[in-house]
């Protein structure tokens, strides 16, 4: 038997005898009638059994998410229901069998559900029968077949790297796994294949990919999982151009084949320190404007006391503007916004409404020239709203840009439909780390400096960038990459830039360095978070959507229990012993 999917059928089936399959999605009793809503994987169909037919008995006896087997006969239904595909057709029962039987549900599958997300997770598998699951999965298979035939077109390999690998420093926290036969030592979870892909590369495979799962123990939020996938690649004998121009006819294939929309190439590009002044961020969200202004020295003769004191330590003063918006924002709303950009360290949020009398918290502080300066630099017209955030640069940058995201959102300014993709470039090689007090990469240790800042990683690190790249999608960071360091004199240099010693190296990454030292080719790659590309594709902010087992927010899963005690056995194999009730 070949089963028939429900939504393959129409209008043009009418009269035709089928074999379906499927799940009660409802029952309705009307009027001696049954009808009964069955569902497989492609959607609904109506199926309609009579008092006279045969199996009317057993019919009365089904319950929401049977198991049912039924043969009938395609008819026009009287009353067409637009909302479903198959909406203009019926099934007239002449057969049914019922496969399995199942009890009462913990919650109702529909796409509307007010079931709480946790119990959802907890009966994944039932929550898994929703059209909408069913949808972004489906795009997810589509996302890795299109991926494999492109790269296999352009020459690829797809090749895998090892789960247990070894644990290496720098960027998140691993997840170890006890090794039993090598008593006290660790097994690490990958990452990314970063420096296995660098390897192939060294070992002459030229072109690489893997649909790669990756781990990090870290904290968690709506776009990021303790496992998650990567579309994963390596180039040798290449440059940034080439890297970034693979990956843009990637997501551009991707988007035409998934979606049926035409992504204009080259996307354009943006300096990282470009994105931070004018975006606060260094994955903007380009679907719509509200830039961040810097007006410091707009201040410079001011009265306002509060940025006095901010000019006088070095500070900045910036400010976005809400077109049209003054007469929205009352004083609630205003101190909500408030403690929102408190949260990203800003000590306060100073405001204006453009009016005939400028009112709001600076109004009365300011002077006909700052008026006027400021009138004149940020276009402003009657109803405008300013917010203003003063402090340290990092501070100021960070939480207006937050605040731009956030007033977006809430003023409807972001068209849902819109996807605005770019390249974010010339990272800087390395970021100040307060916390370990020294200079840390900002990729990872391996990414190329620019040539002309080769001299530049021992005495000037502030000043030195990268041959690094992130893509940026709808304010999600989708992808990034880089070309990386090929030549063991500048790795090392590299190394003792980021302060680490002879011994730390060669325990850390001592085979890698190694390998550096037998003709290691020119090459970089990237690699794409594959969740959040088919959460843009498929429309969603919660990356748990995408994923068909997800964890929560605190790394587990409710329906499995993992993670989970094990027996005293096990972890006596494993040499462990644990400290149970100490901090
Ligand atoms: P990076 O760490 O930037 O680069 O990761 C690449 C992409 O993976 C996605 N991503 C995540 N998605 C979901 N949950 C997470 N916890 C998570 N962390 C990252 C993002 C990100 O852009 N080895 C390098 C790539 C390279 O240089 O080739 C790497 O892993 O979309």
């Amino acid at each position: 038997m070949k089963k028939i999917l429900h939504s393959s059928l129409s209008k043009k089936n009418v009269g035709e005898e089928v074999e379906l399959y499927g799940w009660v999605a409802k029952k309705r009793n009307l009027g001696g009638l049954i009808f009964i809503d069955l569902r497989d994987r492609s959607g609904i169909i109506q199926l309609v059994v009579r008092p006279e037919d045969a199996c009317y008995e057993v019919t009365s006896t089904v319950k929401n998410e049977y198991v049912l087997k039924v043969i009938g006969e395609i008819a026009l239904r009287e009353s067409p229901n637009p909302k479903i595909a198959t909406g203009e057709i019926e099934v007239l029962v002449k057969e049914l069998t019922i496969l399995n039987t199942s009890i009462e549900l913990p919650f109702e599958i529909s796409e509307d559900t007010t079931a709480l997300e946790d119990t959802r997770l907890k009966y994944r598998y039932l929550d898994l029968r929703r059209q909408s699951l069913h949808d972004t999965l489906e795009i997810r298979h589509k996302v890795t077949m299109s991926t494999r035939n492109f790269l296999d077109r352009e020459g690829f390999l797809e090749i895998e790297t090892p789960i247990l690998c070894k644990s290496t420093p720098e960027g998140a926290r691993d997840y170890l796994v006890p090794s039993r036969v090598n008593e006290g030592k660790f097994y690490a979870l990958p990452q990314s294949p970063q420096l296995f892909k660098q390897l192939l590369m060294v070992g002459g495979m030229e072109k690489y990919f893997q649909i790669a799962k990756c781990f990090r123990d870290e904290d968690l939020r709506a776009d990021r999982q303790p496992e998650f996938t990567q579309i994963d690649l390596e180039m040798s004998f290449v440059d940034e151009e080439d890297v970034m121009d693979l990956g843009e006819r990637l997501v551009a294939y991707l988007f035409k084949e998934i979606k049926g929309i035409d992504v204009k190439l080259p996307l354009r590009r943006m300096k990282y320190v470009d994105a931070i002044n004018q975006y606060g961020s260094d994955k903007p969200d380009l679907r719509f404007g509200m830039p961040i202004e810097e007006v410091s020295e707009l201040f410079s003769n001011t009265e306002v006391p509060f940025f006095q004191s901010v000019l006088a330590e070095q500070g900045i003063i910036n400010a976005i503007v809400a077109k049209n918006c003054a007469s929205k924002y009352s004083r609630k709303e205003i101190d909500k916004l408030t403690d929102y950009v408190k949260t990203y360290r800003a000590s306060g949020l100073a405001y204006i409404k453009v009016e005939e009398e400028w009112t709001g918290s600076l109004a009365k502080w300011l002077s006909k020239k700052e008026q006027d300066d400021l009138k004149n630099r940020l276009s402003l017209e009657e109803n405008d709203m300013v917010f203003l955030v003063s402090g340290k640069k990092e501070i100021v940058k960070t939480s207006l840009g937050a605040l731009r995201l956030k007033l977006g959102h809430d003023l409807g300014l972001i068209d849902n439909k819109a996807y605005e993709m770019l390249w974010i470039v010339d990272f800087p090689s390395f970021e100040y780390s307060e916390e370990e007090g020294r200079y840390v990469s900002c990729h990872h240790p391996f990414t190329a400096p620019k040539d002309t800042d080769v001299d530049k990683l021992l005495h000037d690190q502030a000043n030195c960038y990268s041959k690094a790249y992130d893509i940026v999608i709808n304010g999600y960071e989708a992808g990034g990459g880089s070309i990386r360091i090929h030549k063991q004199d500048v790795q090392a240099t590299m190394f003792e830039a980021l302060g680490l010693g002879e011994e730390e190296i060669r325990e850390k990454f001592g085979f890698f360095v190694d390998a550096l030292k037998y003709g290691t080719p020119p090459h970089g790659g990237m690699a794409f978070g594959l969740d959040r590309m088919v959460m843009l594709l498929s429309g969603t902010e919660n990356i748990r959507d995408v994923i068909a087992f997800p964890k929560t927010a605190s790394a587990s899963c409710l329906m499995s229990e993992a993670p989970n005690l094990v027996t005293e056995k096990q972890l006596e194999e494993l040499h462990i012993s644990l400290q149970r009730g100490k901090e």
